[in-house]
């Protein structure tokens, strides 16, 4: 840059002059979020700007990897106080300055950093850019402007889809849709897009082209088709977001622009984003998005404790679960050998794996050079002289105790010194598979989730022995792959599984008592679950549950009853969608409720001398969620989970609860401890000792407090 006069010197934001161009420079690190110095650095700067009369243009760029990446959310549900500029406010001063003003668009530049570009009367975007306004994730739509400005500029269903969507654009799409003006080659440095909104800018500062500003234009097309578009796109948008308020409310601001001028927008939008911010599913997806990264502190593991170096992984085991983490680890850049028992299962797993990259290819969703890369990492064997290469060896086979300790004798003889051993177990007791080895400390599970190379939750099991450094490594070997890694203890279902349990049971007793498996679902989905459990068990297969259910009659205790329920439709070969009928019959992937299963239902009510009743959705959702919630209790009681946010990490990650409740834990938390507390003595004193309160339940309830007064009381 030529000669450059810093007029003042700021913290966060530089200004220099290049000829007749004033550059203001974000530099707040790591994304250049507008707190509140940026923000008053921003219009300090540009007041000196305006007053100099050498400048003729000005330029607004970011220092570090992006333009802006938005608001602070340090500063999210904090007062506005002292906060002046608010960046609506600052948006609209820029875009009132006399000499034009562009942004040098680079990085991801999302929610308030886009307004802050459609504050700026043009746009230059690096190639590598990637533009969005991610507000509704949070709960929230964007209040500084953006609801008003983008539609003007790129047109209402465009706009639409970025704000009630919440997922990025790439520059080469933002330039299609008008919303950036020129596009500078990618340049991770930020010289190039520099470059190009400097020239850009001294484009205009020769030909005396002066400001373009947003607000000044009307909505392109037509105001009756807008209209119908606009309508049509909420009927859409009401189906599709399930109870979920912030996109109905970003339309709500978008279409503002239709009607009003956008001074009268631009303050209805305040009043919409005020509302969304105080509202519960805002709080529920802010505690989501820091329960997930609250999960990777171990308390008594120092966030410094040196992890143990993992270049290749070995797993045993090429089935369902065993392909799955094979192609998590490939995909996550970590070589993997997969050891199998015969040459016929190892081809078919491989061949299982090729087939599902194909399928993601076909899709568009990977390169052909991708697919050949990952697939190349991915050595397939049947001798297990192999392990001897894993610094990790991740067992994948039967689940029974026997064959799982003959595993771990055969992985302890040939593994490395330093190897760490983890199991996928999902039922067996890690400290028993610990104890065949002559390494405990390096031993541990690792429970994916199916399909492992979809679903992003792992519970981390830590056993009585494993190593501090042990738990370190993985947990991070799980994030590096991709993953949401959460710590859980050795007890019989872990945190996730254990907890699902008693919702599966409730879901059944409330079909013999009186509603159907269609209600119960309902009533689970409007709560914003995708599916409910009568259509989860049909998906995954009926027969799966009916075979654990069969083993497992061996061994129950007298009072945990095989399902009876399940046992008459699984002999009518009902199995699920995969044989077209289960608890529904199905039509390609359609459901629909069945006459045959009402039958089944009401005889074994009779049979069971229950007078069928009709149950409230009330009762329905309150039965299936709160002995769940009552399991999360105990397991943070016994120590099983460190906090309660990790619980909600699990549900949210593993179980499709749905983000904008938070996670069951804070949810509870919403409804108030004493309630569920009140609700689950009633059902105790009516039903027995299944549905006694934990303690730490009723001691938080009797105190008045929430699961995260007593994460905060752990912190
Ligand atoms: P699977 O039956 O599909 O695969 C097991 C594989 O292990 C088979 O291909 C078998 O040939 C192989 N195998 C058995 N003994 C072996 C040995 N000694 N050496 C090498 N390979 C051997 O079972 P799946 O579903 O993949 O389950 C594996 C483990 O993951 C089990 O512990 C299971 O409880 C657990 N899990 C399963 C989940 C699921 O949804 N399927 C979810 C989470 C955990």
């Amino acid at each position: 840059m030529a000669a450059s006069d810093a007029a003042a010197v700021h913290e966060t934001v530089r200004l220099d002059r290049a000829g007749a161009v004033a550059v203001i420079t974000l530099d707040n690190p790591p994304v250049n979020a507008l707190s509140k110095d940026v923000r008053a650095g921003i219009a300090a700067h540009l007041e000196t700007a305006l007053a100099d009369d050498r400048v003729l243009a000005v330029v607004i760029a970011g220092a570090g990897r992006n333009l802006c990446g938005g608001a602070d959310i340090r500063e999210f549900n904090t007062p506005a106080r002292d906060a002046w500029p608010m960046s609506r406010d600052l948006m609209n001063l820029i875009e009132a300055s006399a000499k034009p003003v562009v942004a040098a668009v680079r990085g991801p530049t999302l929610g308030g950093g886009l307004e802050l570009a459609m504050g700026c009367h043009f746009r230059v975007a690096d190639a590598g850019a990637s533009l969005g306004m991610p507000e509704v994730l949070r709960g929230i739509i964007p209040g500084a402007g953006g609801t008003q400005r983008l539609p003007r500029l790129i047109g209402l269903v465009p706009a639409l889809d970025m704000i009630t969507g919440g997922q990025p654009i790439s520059a080469a799409q933002a330039h299609e849709l008008g919303l950036v003006d020129d596009v500078a080659p990618a340049d991770p440095t930020g010289a190039s897009v520099l470059r190009g909104a400097l020239a850009f800018a001294d484009r205009l500062a020769a030909s005396g082209m002066g400001p373009r500003r947003i607000s000044e234009m009307r909505v392109p097309g037509d105001a009756d088709e807008n209209a119908k578009a606009a309508a049509d796109y909420l009927v859409a948008l009401e189906k599709s977001a399930r109870g979920v308020k912030a996109p109905l409310l970003g339309h709500e601001a978008v279409c503002l622009a239709l009607t009003e001028p956008f001074m009268a927008g631009w303050q209805r939008e305040a009043e919409i984003s005020r509302t969304a911010m105080q509202s519960v599913e805002s709080k529920a997806l802010i505690h989501a998005f820091f329960a997930e990264r609250e999960a990777a502190k171990l308390p008594d593991v120092p966030a410094d404790t040196p992890v143990r170096a993992i270049e290749r992984a070995v797993v045993i085991g090429a089935g369902t679960m065993g392909g799955g983490i094979a192609m998590s680890l490939a995909n996550g850049g970590v070589p993997v050998t997969v050891i199998e028992a015969s040459q016929d299962n190892l081809d078919r797993g491989m061949a299982k794996i090729a087939a599902n990259y194909d399928a993601t290819r076909k899709r568009g969703r990977l390169s052909d050079a991708d697919m050949a890369a990952r697939l190349a990492r991915i050595t397939p064997t049947t001798d297990m002289a192999a392990v001897a290469d894993g610094d990790i060896v991740i067992e994948a086979v039967f689940e029974e105790m026997d064959v799982k300790q003959a595993v771990f004798r055969e992985i302890d003889a040939r593994a490395k010194p330093g190897a760490i051993l983890a199991t996928n177990t999902s039922t067996l007791d890690v400290d028993a598979i610990a104890a065949a080895t002559q390494r405990p400390a390096s031993v541990l599970g690792t429970h994916f989730f199916s399909p492992a190379n979809v679903m992003t939750l792992l519970e981390v099991v830590r056993a009585e022995k494993t190593a501090p450094d042990v738990l370190a490594s993985v947990m991070a070997l799980g994030k590096k792959i991709g993953k949401v890694p959460v710590v859980a203890g050795v007890c019989d279902g872990f945190i996730g599984n254990r907890m699902l349990a008693p919702y599966f049971r409730q879901a059944d007793f409330l079909v013999e008592e009186g509603a159907l498996p269609q209600d119960v679902d309902r009533v689970i989905e409007a709560f914003g679950f995708r599916m409910g459990p009568f259509a989860v068990s049909d998906l995954a297969g009926l027969d799966i549950s009916w075979a654990i259910e069969k083993r497992r009659a061996e061994t129950r205790p007298a009072d945990e009853r095989f399902s009876p329920l399940l046992d008459s439709i699984c002999r009518l070969g009902r199995y699920g969608q995969k044989t077209g009928a289960g608890w529904y019959r199905y039509e390609g992937r359609s459901r629909h409720p069945d006459p045959v299963v009402e039958e089944i239902i009401v005889a074994r009510s009779r049979e069971m001398a229950l007078n069928r009743r009709d149950i409230s959705d009330e009762e329905i959702l309150q039965r299936c969620l709160y002995p769940l919630i009552n399991e999360g209790a105990k397991i943070l009681e016994e120590g099983m989970a460190i906090r309660a946010s990790d619980i909600d990490t699990v549900w949210l990650h593993g179980y499709g609860f749905p983000r904008h409740r938070g996670g069951p834990m804070f949810w509870a938390d919403t409804v108030g401890l004493r309630q569920v507390c009140d609700t689950l003595d009633r059902y105790h004193a009516e039903w027995g000792d299944k549905w006694q309160p934990a303690a730490l339940l009723r001691e938080l309830a009797d105190a008045g407090q929430g699961f995260a007064d007593w994460d905060r009381a752990r912190k």
